[in-house]
């Protein structure tokens, strides 16, 4: 019997291509280059399975197309805000995405930046490299602490708590939390978590507010000119979630006055185009969607692709099925 035909959009770890290559008749993106809407549809034409990632968009126009021969998006990362899923309904795609087994790795990013933008370290290393530190002195370069302040998280999904843990454990910071569903009593008790009534009041409260909520229509744009100015002059924003959480814009300006602290961002609208006001700022720690980049982690995201395929093709129950 033939192998089924299945498409990778992007490069992945080698010892899951190995897999790939033993179990299917699989076409690799070899230069690994951004592939193109008319590309996604010949593949959607072409082949019985196509594994996208978070950088490879299908909207409906994509989805639309005629004569496809693909019934599963089998994607490579936990979002998929890039897939517009009532269009892969519509169209009668199944999706599955790569839950938890990037949520350590992302968290830690997510601590990365807040110890980063806490503590000046990006801006730290620019002056050194600039061989333009004049030596110690009593008033250089002071920051905020993070041992004790208090941790405000906006979503309390894996990711959130897996980052309150390491914050409350690691760091004894203060978690206060916003999410529609409160979190079971023992995260709660382990954490001493207070959840609270609304973003608004985390944002008021928080030294330190991370973003862990999914992006989609009621999140976009949630921290805004008017909600920034709800957060403490001295406070520090992290953003691991997805860019359109946050108007670049405004949390630009919110930056370059003072508004705010400072800022951590591994995620970006439009990536990956930064907008151009946050590269003159010495406030903003700036990372290329590193969340989930570990060799680990990227080789488990792709086991996990292998295991949605092999239950897909085998006709079973999909581990983690969105739509
Ligand atoms: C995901 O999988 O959604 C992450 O953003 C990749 O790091």
């Amino acid at each position: 019997m033939n192998k089924p035909k299945v498409f990778i959009t992007r490069r992945w770890p080698a010892s899951v291509e190995e897999k790939l290559r033993n179990l299917y008749d699989v076409t690799l993106n070899e230069t690994d280059r951004p592939l193109t809407a008319d590309e996604f549809k010949a593949a959607l034409q072409q082949y019985d399975a196509v594994c996208p990632t978070v950088c490879d968009s299908f909207p409906t126009e994509v989805l639309n197309v005629e004569d496809k021969r693909c019934k599963i998006l089998a994607n490579f990362g936990v979002g998929y805000n890039h897939i517009d899923i009532p269009a892969a309904k519509a169209n009668e795609l199944i999706v599955t995405n790569t839950p938890d087994v990037l949520t350590q790795s992302t968290a830690d990013i997510a601590m990365t930046l807040l110890l980063m933008t806490a503590r000046r370290g990006a801006e730290g290393d620019r002056l050194v490299r600039a061989k333009k530190w004049t030596g110690w002195c009593p008033t250089h370069m002071l920051s905020s602490n993070v041992t004790g302040a208090t941790l405000g998280l906006i979503g309390f999904g894996r990711i959130g708590q897996a980052m309150a843990r390491k914050a409350h454990h690691g760091f004894d910071m203060n978690i206060i939390y916003y999410n529609p569903s409160a979190a079971n009593e023992y995260v709660t008790q382990d954490l001493q978590a207070k959840r609270c009534n609304t973003v608004e009041e985390v944002l008021a409260q928080a030294d330190f507010v991370s973003l862990h909520c999914p992006a989609g229509a009621n999140t976009k744009h949630l921290i805004n000119a008017q909600t920034l100015k709800l957060m403490k002059s001295s406070a520090h924003l992290i953003n691991t979630a997805r860019g359109d959480v946050v108007d670049s814009v405004a949390l630009c300006e919110a930056l370059k006055n003072k508004q705010i602290a400072g800022a951590g961002l591994d995620v970006y609208e439009n990536e990956p185009h930064i907008y151009e006001g946050f590269l003159a700022l010495e406030n903003v720690e700036l990372l290329p969607h590193l969340g989930s980049a570990t060799l680990e982690t990227r080789t488990a995201m792709g086991e996990k692709v292998l295991a949605n395929l092999a239950a897909y093709f085998a006709g079973d129950t999909l581990p983690d099925r969105v739509a």
